[in-house]
């Protein structure tokens, strides 16, 4: 008899505040498409994450529908992988408290992000911005992940929910599976076209900061022109070149080629040619899923019935976790 082997599972998901970036794009959602024949994927819009910060509801409602038809344009198959928002199915949000009863306050003190984010909003350090990371483990526990395929900016959070994992397994036995961050190194941390020491961020006040995946080509074509480099001329990846080797690690992902090779491409050309090639290949390999972005989202229905059917596969395959652990912890079931 043919030995059957269960695929390992992935779980990652992304905030629905703006349109995703570039950034986000090629250094989370790129993985999130490739790995889906590989692994048992779940990949959600994790609007739960995004009240931290203050939102307007209508707002938030338009980003949320969006950013799902995002993910279905973009090739995630909800047939093959779950697809769901993340306030669809209860048990985050249940099995976050659980977890953040065996969080330390000194380990959530320490989470870069949640530095950075109080600085940025002294006026709402809320509880919420605080345990951000422990509903993000449960995110991740919950569906017994092994991959979770992310950009380099959540690595720590990966590490917390790792140290969660193991001190609640340690107390009360095998419980979670062990996850891995997975990480493509050139496309990491992807920089502002404006800053390039700082992360392409969806929040950045500058628009000409960030590439949105559904920017028009002439907007993109546009924001690349204007990208900060430096005052040399000289095409080639080396150190202190933050600009250029920023647009070096996108060009080479959006073309496959190799820095090797894109350096002989540009040797004795100017930069103004450089950044039209990336501007131009950019906007090349966005244009079918902004099309196919354009038909899912005048399909409510198609959206509705995708939502549904990923909300009830979540439930599935992680009401078994939540029920474990609260055995586990102690509590009674309610008695048939
Ligand atoms: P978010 O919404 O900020 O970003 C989504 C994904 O995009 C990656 N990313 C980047 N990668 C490369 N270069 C950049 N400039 C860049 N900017 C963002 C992020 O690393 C992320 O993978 N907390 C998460 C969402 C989340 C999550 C989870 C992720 C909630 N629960 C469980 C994994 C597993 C966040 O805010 O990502």
């Amino acid at each position: 008899m043919e030995e059957v082997i269960a695929k390992k599972r992935i779980l990652s998901a992304i905030q629905p505040t703006n349109t995703p970036t570039l950034g986000n794009y090629l250094g989370a959602l790129l993985n999130w498409i490739k790995l889906q024949d590989e692994y048992d994927c779940a990949y959600s819009i994790a609007d739960l994450h995004s009240i931290t910060v203050r939102q307007d509801p209508q707002k938030l409602r338009k980003q949320i529908t969006e950013s799902y038809a995002l993910l279905l344009a973009m090739g995630v198959d909800p047939k093959k992988s779950i697809a769901f928002v993340q306030g669809h199915n209860p048990a985050h949000a249940e099995l976050s408290w659980v977890l953040s009863c065996y969080t330390q306050f000194g380990e959530l003190s320490r989470m870069t992000q949640f530095k950075d984010k109080s600085e940025k909003h002294p006026e709402n350090i809320n509880a919420g911005l605080f345990t951000y990371p422990v509903l993000m483990s449960a995110d991740i526990l919950l569906y017994q992940a092994d991959l979770v395929p992310v950009g380099v900016d959540q690595k720590q959070h990966i590490e917390l929910a790792r140290n969660i994992a193991q001190r609640f397994n340690s107390v009360y036995g095998d419980t979670f599976t062990m996850p891995e961050p997975y990480i493509t190194k050139t496309t990491a941390k992807i920089m502002s076209l404006q800053d390039p020491t700082k992360k392409m961020s969806k929040s950045d006040e500058n628009p000409n900061a960030c590439i949105s995946i559904l920017d028009d080509r002439d907007t993109i074509v546009r924001k690349f022109k204007r990208a900060v480099t430096d005052s040399e001329a000289e095409v080639c990846y080396r150190e202190g070149k933050d600009g250029i080797n920023n647009l070096m690690s996108i060009y080479s992902a959006v073309t496959d080629k190799s820095f090797e090779e894109i350096e002989k491409e540009f040797s004795g050309k100017g930069y103004g040619d450089f950044k039209l090639a990336v501007g131009e290949a950019t906007a090349d390999m966005l244009a079918p899923m902004q099309a196919e972005f354009q038909k899912i989202i005048n399909d409510k229905k198609y959206i509705g019935d995708c939502m549904r059917e990923g909300a009830e596969k979540a439930y599935k395959a992680s009401r078994k976790t939540l029920q474990k652990v609260y055995k586990k912890v102690g509590f009674v079931e309610l008695p048939r």
